[in-house]
């Protein structure tokens, strides 16, 4: 894009927008397209799960994939979540107590686990308050499952995304195993169903489209393809961005 269209883009009073859906969807990938193309702050609050997780799991409350919440609870006040632009990925990378953990949260360990941790009350109130800050001056799009729904449900832009299970599953395995991780697309594509069952069952904030958020199914459409059709939301929405 231009950098008079970055321009134009950037004129508009500022929004947030709230990209919410199941695993492996793409969310990630298009939020942080979205906030490039419009100058804004890309907040990965599956991330933010996933570093607890982490912690959770290096420091004994998780043992032999058994979630112990009264430990993780305890573990709590300890961890400090931070993000930091790294230009050379044009997104933010996730720090906690000062270490840059980026690399870790992704794996298939954390993967497994992150459902028991975000379904503990005080590790979701934590959270949530963390990105309701971060996003508070606006000018964010920020991804996860309850961002449109309870974090922002004022959000001006909620999208609810899709895809195929088998496509998901196709997606989070192919980005593994390019980083050279040892797994199996049958392992991938249970990990990714199972999940959608614990995200969508908890008792606290459970996956559910916002009923002013509109769907896109993405099985097959490219970040081109989902782009145009953000941009052509974006304008009805905001009456600007003309580009
Ligand atoms: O987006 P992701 O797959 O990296 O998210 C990891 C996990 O974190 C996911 O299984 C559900 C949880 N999560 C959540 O409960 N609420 C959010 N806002 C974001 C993620």
């Amino acid at each position: 894009m231009s950098d008079t269209n970055t321009a134009a883009a950037a004129k508009h009073r500022k929004i947030i927008i709230a990209i919410d859906g199941f695993s492996s969807c793409g969310k990630s990938t298009f939020a942080k397209a979205i906030a490039a193309r419009l100058g804004y702050i890309f907040i990965d609050t599956g991330a933010m799960y996933r570093a607890v997780t982490l912690y959770a799991l290096t420091h004994g409350a998780i043992r032999s994939g058994i979630v112990d919440e009264e430990r993780v609870v305890a573990l709590l006040d300890a961890i400090s979540i931070a993000f930091r632009f790294n230009p050379e990925r044009g997104a933010s990378d996730i720090y906690v107590n000062g270490e840059l953990v980026e690399g870790r949260i992704r794996t298939i360990e954390v993967s497994n686990c992150v459902s028991g941790v975000s379904a503990i009350p005080e590790v979701r109130a934590k959270l949530v308050a963390l990105q309701q800050q971060m996003g508070k001056s606006r000018g964010v799009v920020m991804d996860g499952r309850d961002i449109g729904t309870v974090v922002f449900p004022d959000a001006e832009i909620k999208l609810f995304m899709t895809a195929d299970p088998a496509v998901r599953a196709r997606r989070r395995y192919d980005e593994l195993r390019a980083k050279g991780d040892e797994v199996s697309l049958e392992e991938i594509e249970r990990n990714v169903r199972s999940r959608d069952e614990a995200d969508m069952h908890r008792a606290v904030s459970p996956l559910r489209q916002a009923p002013d958020a509109v769907v896109l199914d993405n099985s097959h459409m490219s970040v081109e393809e989902q782009m145009e059709w953000f941009m052509r939301l974006f304008r009805e929405r905001t009456g600007e961005g003309n580009c």
